[in-house]
């Protein structure tokens, strides 16, 4: 079985334990993402290619997409992803068209801007490309308290499990019951700085 923060690492990566930020995201990662077999993941930003590197060598069987607004493609091998969009995560239009070409996806992680509108915006069009029993993660959590209560995506998760609700100031009301209505199994991780959502 491969170490995937072991990988991440080695690859820099700051979902691991030893660079940038240490987040060590990759602890709770591996208890979902499997190291081997076929599967399909979708990683909202791409920077320097770190991640996509760590998600192949961890499993060489997954078909994987990136998307990030700049073009980062001379920072990689894109031959290492199935397509590295070059598009905007709060353009409901650029995510339509990623949602139509990569459903039927695993796992979709959005490691994108940090930002409550971009989060919320790019989680109402892309879950609809996430297969039943999927799973749908949101990184850096940290940046939430830059925003005021209604928006912050912690609070918005809280408050789906207390009440059932996502309500999203970002958002159309049907954006927001289609996320209500369609995530199961809201948990937090990394004191807090990772989410993890479940599709129905
Ligand atoms: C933290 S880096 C990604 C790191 C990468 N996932 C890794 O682990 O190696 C965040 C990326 O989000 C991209 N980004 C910022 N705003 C964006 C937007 N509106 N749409 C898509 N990507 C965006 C940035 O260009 C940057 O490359």
């Amino acid at each position: 079985m491969r170490n995937l923060t072991e990988i991440a690492n080695r690859n820099h990566a700051d979902k691991g334990t030893e660079w940038f930020e240490k987040h060590s995201y990759t602890e709770t990662y591996c208890n979902y993402i499997p190291s081997e077999g076929p599967c399909r993941l979708l990683e909202i930003g791409i920077w320097h290619g770190d991640s996509l590197r760590m998600w192949k060598e961890y499993n060489p069987e997954m078909k994987l997409w990136g998307m990030d607004i700049n073009d980062c493609s001379s920072f990689f091998d894109t031959s290492l992803c199935e397509k590295a969009y070059v598009l905007d995560q709060t353009n409901r239009d650029h995510l339509n068209l990623i949602a139509t070409e990569t459903t039927p996806l695993d796992f979709v992680i959005d490691d994108g801007a940090h930002q409550m509108p971009h989060q919320h915006i790019s989680l109402a069009i892309l879950l609809k490309s996430v297969k039943s029993g999927g799973i749908y993660f949101i990184e850096d959590l940290h940046t939430c308290p830059l925003y005021a209560n209604e928006a912050r995506t912690d609070y918005l998760f809280q408050n789906w499990i207390t009440t059932g609700s996502f309500a999203s100031p970002f958002l159309t009301y049907e954006e927001n019951e289609f996320i209500s209505k369609n995530i199961k199994d809201v948990e937090f991780f990394n004191n807090g700085k990772l989410v993890k959502m479940v599709k129905v």
